[in-house]
C-alpha cells in the first residue's frame, strides 16, 4: 500500500520526537527534525543514525536499508522548513502555551490538507486546538517511551478533530508498524487512565501497614502474574515521573476518588528518592542492581494440627484437593475441633469479619486468597487476624510451603493484595468502557501493549471471574465504607455475562 504520510516534520527532538523519527524513516517517509535549541535537531539526527548502525552490526538491519533510512532524514533550521510536510508532529515540552503558540505559527506554514499531531501526554487536544483556525486537523498522537519497541499508539479526538484525521493517522501508525488505538480526549486518555489501578491500589495496601513494599511486588508477580511489581514498575519509571501523573488525572476528574494518589509517593519525591535514576526508591540500586532482603524461610513446625476448611470459601474443592495434596489431616465436622486450624478464602472481605460472622475462634482463623486458581501461581497469599495465634500462622505457613511453593503472610484487610489490586484495575477499565473513552477491545490492545500486563483488564475479570470480581468490591466498599471501590455499573450490568464478549453493545 502506498505511503500515506512522505514528508513528516517532527518537532522536539528529545527522546520521543527521536523515536518517531526513526520510525517514520524506516517506514520510508521523509522525515524532518526540528528543535527550538540549537544543534539539537542535528544531534537527533546524529542519534539516530547510530542506533542504524548498531541494529546492521548486530545483523537486524542490512547496511543498504540503514543508508536508505539515513538519507530520509533531514534537519530543519526554521519551521518555515516544514511548509511542504502533509503531516507534523510535536514533541516538545510539555506545557499548553507552548504548544499553542507553535501551532499557531505552525498554521501560518503548513498547507491547509497538513495533518498536526501531538504526543502530549497529559494535555487537552480539544485545549491544544482551541485556538487554531482549523481544530479539526489536530489530533493527539501519543506514543510510548520508547518508541521504536513500544508498539501501540493512542490516536486521540478532540472535540473538533475530523474522523478522516484519525483514520490516516491510524493507517500510517500501521505503517510504521505499531499498533493504533483510538481514544477520546479524557485525562490520561487510555494507557495512562487504565494504570491507574496498580500503583495507587499497592501504595493504599502499604499505608494501611498490611505489609512490605518487596512482599507486594512478589505477589503481583508470582500470584497474579505480572511482569513488574508495582513498587519496581515505579522505581524503573521514577516518581518526579509518575507521582505528577496520578496527580493531574486524580485533579483533571475532580477529585475522583478512584485515582487518589498517595503521601507516600509525595514524600518520597519531595525527598528525592525518585527510583533507579537516584540510586534509590522503594529498593537501593548499586550499579544498576537492586538490593532486596531475602524473605524469611517457612516456619518449621514439629506438630502441625489438623484443618478445617470454612463451606463459605471460594474454591473450596480446589482447596481442599491441595490441602489433600499437601498431605494435611483435614476435619470434616461441622465445625472445628478445638485443635484445628481454621480456614477462611474469602472475596474481599476481612478475616476478622469472617470469623465473626461465620462465629469461628479468631486466634485459630487464617485466611488464603483464592482468588486464582492455584495451579496457576507461583505463590500463595495467608492472611492474619489481630488475633491469630502465632503457633496457628506458622502452621497455616509451613503447611501451605510443604510443596516448595513461596507463600507470603500479610496483615487482615479487606480484600488481599492481589484481589484488591486485580478488581481496581477490572473497576477501572469497566469504567473507561462506561464512559465511552475507547473500544473494549482497543483498551485490551493499549493496555497489553502499553502496560505489558499479562492480559487485558477485561480479560483479566473475566479469568478470574467478574462476578469474584464484584464480590470483592461490594465487600471492600462494605469494609471500608469507601467509594474508591463502588463497582463501575459497566461491571455490574456485565458481571453474569462476562466482560469481553461485548462488542454487541456501543
Ligand atoms: P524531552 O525534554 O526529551 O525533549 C523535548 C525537546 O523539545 C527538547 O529537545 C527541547 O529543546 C525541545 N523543545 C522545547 N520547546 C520547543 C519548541 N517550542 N519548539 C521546538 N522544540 C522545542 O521531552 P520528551 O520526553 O521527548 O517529551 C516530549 C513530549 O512527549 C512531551 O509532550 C511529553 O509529555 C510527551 N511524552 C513523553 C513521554 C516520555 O516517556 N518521555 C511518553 C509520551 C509522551
Amino acid at each position: 500500500m502506498e505511503l500515506i504520510h512522505r514528508n513528516i516534520g517532527i518537532i522536539g527532538t528529545g527522546a520521543m520526537g527521536r523515536g518517531i523519527a526513526q520510525i517514520a524513516a524506516q517506514a520510508g517517509s521523509r522525515v524532518m527534525l526540528q528543535d527550538v535549541q540549537a544543534g539539537a535537531a542535528e544531534k537527533a539526527r546524529e542519534a539516530i543514525c547510530a542506533q542504524w548502525d548498531k541494529l546492521v552490526e548486530k545483523g537486524r538491519l542490512e547496511a543498504a536499508a540503514a543508508n536508505d533510512h539515513k538519507a530520509r532524514l533531514g534537519v530543519a533550521n526554521s519551521l518555515s522548513e516544514l511548509s511542504n510536510c502533509d503531516l507534523v508532529v510535536e514533541a516538545i515540552v510539555e506545557r499548553l502555551d507552548a504548544k499553542k503558540a507553535l501551532f499557531a505559527e505552525l498554521e501560518t506554514i503548513v498547507s491547509a490538507h497538513t495533518i498536526l499531531a501531538s504526543n502530549t501526554s497529559s494535555l487537552s487536544i480539544t485545549a491544544i486546538a482551541a485556538s487554531l483556525k482549523h481544530p479539526e486537523r489536530l489530533a493527539g498522537y501519543h506514543f510510548f517511551n520508547p518508541v521504536p519497541l513500544m508498539k501501540v499508539v493512542e490516536v486521540i479526538a478532540g472535540l473538533k478533530t475530523s474522523a478522516a484525521v484519525c483514520d490516516a493517522l491510524s493507517q500510517y501508525a500501521r505503517q510504521m508498524g505499531h499498533t493504533p488505538v483510538l481514544a477520546q480526549d479524557t485525562p490520561g486518555f487510555i494507557v495512562n487512565h487504565a494504570g491507574r489501578g496498580y500503583g495507587t491500589e499497592a501504595l493504599r495496601i502499604v499505608s494501611e501497614g498490611i505489609t512490605d513494599f518487596a512482599t507486594i511486588d512478589r505477589i503481583l508477580r508470582e500470584q497474579a502474574g505480572f511482569k513488574l511489581g508495582p513498587f519496581e514498575l515505579m522505581d524503573l519509571t521514577a516518581l518526579d515521573v509518575s507521582h505528577p501523573v496520578m496527580e493531574s488525572i486524580y485533579h483533571q476528574y475532580y477529585q475522583e476518588d478512584r485515582y487518589r494518589p498517595s503521601v507516600i509517593t509525595a514524600q518520597r519525591l519531595a525527598g528525592g528518592m525518585l527510583g533507579r535514576k537516584t540510586g534509590e526508591g522503594f529498593y537501593r540500586y548499586e550499579d544498576g542492581v537492586s538490593h532486596v532482603e531475602a524473605e524469611a524461610a517457612a516456619p518449621v513446625v514439629e506438630n502441625m494440627p489438623p484443618v478445617w476448611v470454612s463451606p463459605r470459601a471460594a474454591r473450596r474443592s480446589e482447596l481442599l484437593q491441595l490441602l489433600k495434596d499437601l498431605g494435611a489431616k483435614i476435619e470434616t465436622g461441622q465445625s472445628p475441633s478445638m485443635e484445628a486450624l481454621t480456614l477462611v478464602a474469602p472475596l474481599g472481605f476481612d478475616i476478622t469479619t469472617v470469623a465473626v460472622v461465620e462465629r469461628l475462634d479468631p486466634a485459630r482463623t487464617v485466611g488464603i486468597d483464592m482468588l486464582i486458581d492455584d495451579a496457576a501461581t507461583k505463590r500463595r497469599v495467608l492472611a492474619t487476624n489481630p488475633a491469630t495465634r502465632t503457633d496457628m500462622r506458622d502452621a497455616a505457613h509451613a503447611l501451605f510451603a510443604r510443596d516448595g511453593k513461596s507463600v507470603s503472610v500479610i496483615r487482615d484487610s479487606g480484600g488481599f493484595v492481589t484481589q484488591r489490586v486485580v478488581a481496581t484495575i477490572v473497576n477501572i477499565a469497566s469504567d473507561i468502557c462506561q464512559q465511552g473513552i475507547c473500544s473494549p477491545k482497543d483498551l485490551e490492545t493499549a493496555v497489553t501493549l502499553g502496560l505489558g500486563y499479562p492480559m487485558g483488564p477485561l480479560a483479566m475479570g473475566d479469568r478470574y471471574g467478574p462476578t469474584n470480581v464484584l464480590e470483592v468490591l461490594f465487600n471492600m466498599q462494605t469494609v471500608y465504607g469507601d467509594q474508591r471501590y463502588r463497582p463501575s455499573p459497566w461491571l455490574r450490568r456485565r458481571g453474569a455475562i462476562g466482560l469481553s464478549l461485548t462488542h454487541q453493545e456501543s
